[in-house]
């Protein structure tokens, strides 16, 4: 068995560990990465793609924003269409200054690999069977397989930043963590193309036949989203009939400038949100999908992750550099407070802008419910109070200080 040392075992090479890693060499903190995946297959994962600005301010500041900076499309707000008219939210004006950057996590993660690269830091990829060990104590370690080797880290603290279905969560016992779970009869299907966008900007539809999403990544590439139930399958679903639904889902206006092409990628989300409590177990933390995950509605999902890493961060960083370790408890409260908050705004706004043909809570059945939904939807679009609080939510809310 070969042994290793370093200060932090980080589980997952997603945006999250990649990410954490970076920030940790920033202050010369020592970090091994395990990822169960080639590189390549972790690179080939279309996923989200709108930034607030605080995971922007952290890209940079893991020396990770150059492209960012020069690719990076940023949007003063975005369109919100309902009953046929199309309402703006200024994200700058509301905010007082406040946007977003669209840039594909595709390209986070690429420029994150090469970072972690250039700087010659530790990764070991098609990692397996990777186990977390004596995460209470003062001494965990993590074991794994690598090319018909065994391996065993000796760390200070374990990163879990393996997503939803990782070992990290797995491994704190089920008496020590509650997990609530929430999930909706419905998912997006997303299509992705070389296309010029129909849009500069972000356009969330609600339609009656559901809710559809013109997003982007580039002024060639496009990424479209359509409420599908969740029993449609991908295999269902023809580029054609994709455009048809899309285009008819869309202001009419933008129906007529939509360019079609061949998907390069198309793939069904299930829509569902999930929390585990707490987020660290000793000193096991997870980090990310790891830990939460959000309805897609908001762009939520990689956002907390970011402001996960941030909280994390700043706590390893306190521990090595002054010595402080009764902050690495605060960890959990921290990241936690803003995945509620992330979670609460991402099932507000899916609320508002689905379709709910099944959907009852408490006593309401679906018909009351929608329509509610369609008054609190109008109601917060028709007063500037309204799209503030829609707008200081989606640019992402502060991130908390130790
Ligand atoms: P991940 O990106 O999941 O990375 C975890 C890594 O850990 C993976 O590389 C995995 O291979 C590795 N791993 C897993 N198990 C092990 C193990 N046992 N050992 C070693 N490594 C392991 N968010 C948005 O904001 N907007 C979107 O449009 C959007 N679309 C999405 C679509 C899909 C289909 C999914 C699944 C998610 C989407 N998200 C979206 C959410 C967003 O992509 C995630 O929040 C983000 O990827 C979280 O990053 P992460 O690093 O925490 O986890
Ligand atoms: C994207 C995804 C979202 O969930 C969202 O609200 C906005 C954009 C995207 O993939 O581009």
């Amino acid at each position: 068995m070969k042994s290793l040392n370093t200060r932090v075992a980080i589980i997952g090479a997603g945006p999250s560990g990649l990410l954490l890693g970076q920030l940790l060499a920033t202050r010369g903190i020592d970090n091994i990465v395990l990822e169960k995946e080639t590189g390549d297959y972790v690179l080939g994962r279309i996923r989200a793609g709108i930034l607030e600005h605080g995971f922007v301010d952290l890209l940079r500041e893991a020396g990770c924003g150059h492209r960012l900076d020069a690719e990076g499309e940023i949007h003063d707000g975005f369109d919100i269409y309902v009953n046929g008219e199309t309402h703006y939210i200024h994200l700058r004006e509301l905010t007082g200054g406040t946007t977003v950057v669209c840039y594909g996590q595709v390209e986070i993660t690429h420029d994150l690999m090469d970072a972690r690269e250039a700087a010659g830091l530790v990764s070991y990829y098609e990692a397996l069977d990777v186990q977390p060990h004596d995460v209470l104590s003062d001494h965990p370690r993590v074991s794994f397989r690598h090319q018909g080797e065994e391996y065993e880290i000796a760390c200070d603290f374990v990163a879990g930043c393996d997503g939803y279905h990782g070992v990290a969560r797995q491994s704190i016992p089920e008496s020590e963590r509650t997990e609530h779970h929430t999930a909706y009869p419905f998912g997006w299907l997303g299509l992705l193309s070389d296309t010029p966008p129909v849009s500069k900007e972000l356009i969330y539809c609600k339609h009656e036949r559901g809710f559809a999403l013109a997003s982007r990544r580039s002024a060639e590439r496009s990424r479209y989203y359509v409420q599908v139930p969740l029993t449609d399958r991908v295999e269902d679903w023809s580029d054609e009939a994709f455009w048809d639904e899309f285009r008819t889902r869309l202001p009419p206006e933008a129906a007529e400038r939509l360019i079609t092409g061949p998907s390069i990628e198309k793939s069904i989300a299930p829509m569902r949100s999930f929390i585990c409590e707490p987020l660290q177990y000793g000193n096991l933390f997870l980090v990310g999908d790891a830990g939460h995950i959000v309805p897609a509605t908001g762009a939520k999902g990689l956002n907390l992750a970011a402001s996960d890493v941030a909280a994390l961060f700043q706590v390893l960083a306190r521990v090595y550099e002054a010595g402080d370790r009764y902050c690495v408890p605060r960890y959990s409260e921290i990241a936690l407070r803003r995945v509620w908050h992330g979670v609460r705004f991402s099932r507000w706004l899916t609320g508002m802008l689905h379709r709910f043909d099944t959907e009852t809570t408490g006593d309401l059945p679906s018909e009351i419910y929608s329509r509610f939904k369609q008054s609190e939807l109008e109601y917060f679009l028709a007063s500037e109070a309204g799209r503030r609080v829609i707008a200081e939510q989606y640019v992402g809310l502060p991130y908390e200080t130790l």
